[in-house]
């Protein structure tokens, strides 16, 4: 086979098939295909899509191109939640304790933050002491023993996604959905749960901006799941705000803690209750209706706050900061943003708040980039609320006064404000099984 034919066939709209593919990607990580091909047909695939059989085979290649791991020495039912990308999304930080209290065993691996998205394994590093590069064999024995541990990606899993996330985050090729598709379902699937629970997004904050372009990666990802024998269930939901008041690290897992108290903003403790019913659904503990009530009696009893802390110190992190959430460090700065009309807020731009809250130091600008835990955005109004001139419409946090010029000027512009009160939109679009 010949790279250069394979650029051909798919730039010329041809359909690829499961050899020419599996060479693709086996090629690939061996180094043996540069990079310039590599994205060459990372284009060709954005302009010309790919049919289910062809994101399916690329998928799997994508899954088998390092190591797969085996958790069947795991007692129990092992269930998985995945997020596509979000801003202020501290979901897993909720539902994993939650499922994982009532019985199902939770063995999660998860991501750092992706461009203006945030991701669970910086949220987590946030708590003193938590360790998130745990060698397997000590992540299996946690999880044997509490029920839950949530880690960074193993180095070995899915190295080709690794090397064409790179490839993509530079050419401008990331949103397109076989892409996407294979490069979450290839990570998902090298993994070894049971059941999978994707929180598909949709909006200004997610990668799918459209509710028709994030169904149609939700079917596809349940499809190929399903296909590799797991038990799958995709939520479609609104990104077109961010999830909660929170974003950014600490400030998120301290409002994750709130909403395990039951103190939570009612978006995030709604799709934290649904995510976490779905999930139970799916392993078989009730019918929908009692597994929402056992999740939300789950909150009220605390055994999802003491399953949170059980994890923090299993996983060698303070748990004592868990159950006293005022002992995380503050930010060394603060600053108000105001708005600077009156009216109701109409809507905003989600990614722009999640840039926004990067500038302040809570995401990375190049891979190279330290994190600082503190920094971020506290929302004191949101889409539907109304406000008058000088309204305080959000806190700013950071460890430097630096970028608080830019970072609000982001917010502002973001932020759309009307005389007209908008109508309230569904947190959950769509069920997709
Ligand atoms: N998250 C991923 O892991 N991959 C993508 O392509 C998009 C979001």
């Amino acid at each position: 086979m010949r790279m250069y034919d394979i650029i051909q066939k798919k730039r010329d709209g041809e359909a690829l098939t499961e050899a020419e593919i599996r060479w693709f990607i086996d090629g690939y990580v061996k180094g043996e295909i540069p990079d310039y091909q590599a994205a060459a047909l990372c284009m060709a695939i954005y302009f010309r899509g790919m049919n289910l059989e062809e994101t399916s085979a690329l998928t799997f290649a994508v899954r088998d191109s390092g190591e797969r791991l085996d958790f069947s020495d795991i007692k129990g039912l092992r269930v998985d939640k995945h997020s596509t990308g979000g801003v202020g999304d501290k979901t897993s930080l909720v539902v994993a304790p939650i499922v994982a209290s009532l019985g199902v065993k939770v063995a999660k691996m998860s991501g750092r933050g992706l461009g203006h998205t945030g991701g669970t394994i910086d949220k987590l590093e946030s708590i003193d002491g938590f360790k998130t590069d745990i060698p397997v064999e000590e992540f299996k024995g946690i999880v044997n023993d509490i029920g839950i541990a949530i880690v960074g990606q193993n180095a070995e899993l899915a190295p080709a996604d690794k090397l064409l996330y790179a490839l993509r985050d530079v050419t401008a090729t990331v949103d397109s959905l076989p892409l996407i598709v294979s490069s979450i379902m290839g990570k998902k699937l090298a993994a070894d749960d049971d059941c999978i629970v994707l929180d598909v997004k949709t909006g200004s904050g997610s990668f799918m901006k459209t509710p028709e372009k994030s169904r149609e990666l939700a079917e596809w990802m349940v499809e190929i799941g399903k296909r590799a024998g797991k038990r799958m269930r995709a939520l479609i939901t609104d990104m077109d705000r961010p999830l909660g008041n929170a974003i950014g690290n600490s400030l998120e897992v301290i409002e994750a803690i709130n909403t395990l108290k039951g103190e939570g903003p009612a978006d995030l403790t709604e799709l934290c209750i649904a995510l976490a019913a779905h999930i139970l659904e799916l392993a078989e503990k009730g019918t929908y209706q009692e597994c929402e009530e056992m999740a939300k009696k789950a909150i009220s009893s605390g055994i999802a706050l003491q399953t949170f802390a059980n994890m923090a110190k299993a996983q060698g992190g303070n748990a004592e900061w868990i159950l006293r959430p005022e002992n995380f460090p503050k930010a060394k700065y603060s600053y108000t943003v105001k708005a600077q009309e009156s009216g109701y807020i109409v809507g905003v731009d989600t990614e722009s708040y999640g840039v926004a809250s990067l500038l302040l130091g809570a995401g990375r600008n190049t891979k190279e980039d330290v994190i600082d835990p503190t920094a971020g955005i506290y929302l004191l109004a949101k889409t539907g609320d109304r406000v008058e001139i000088g309204t305080p419409i959000a806190t700013l946090y950071s460890g430097k006064e630096s970028g608080f010029a830019a970072a609000e000027e982001r917010l502002l512009k973001a932020t759309r404000i009307s005389s007209q009160k908008p109508k309230d939109e569904p947190l959950i679009l769509d069920v997709v099984e």
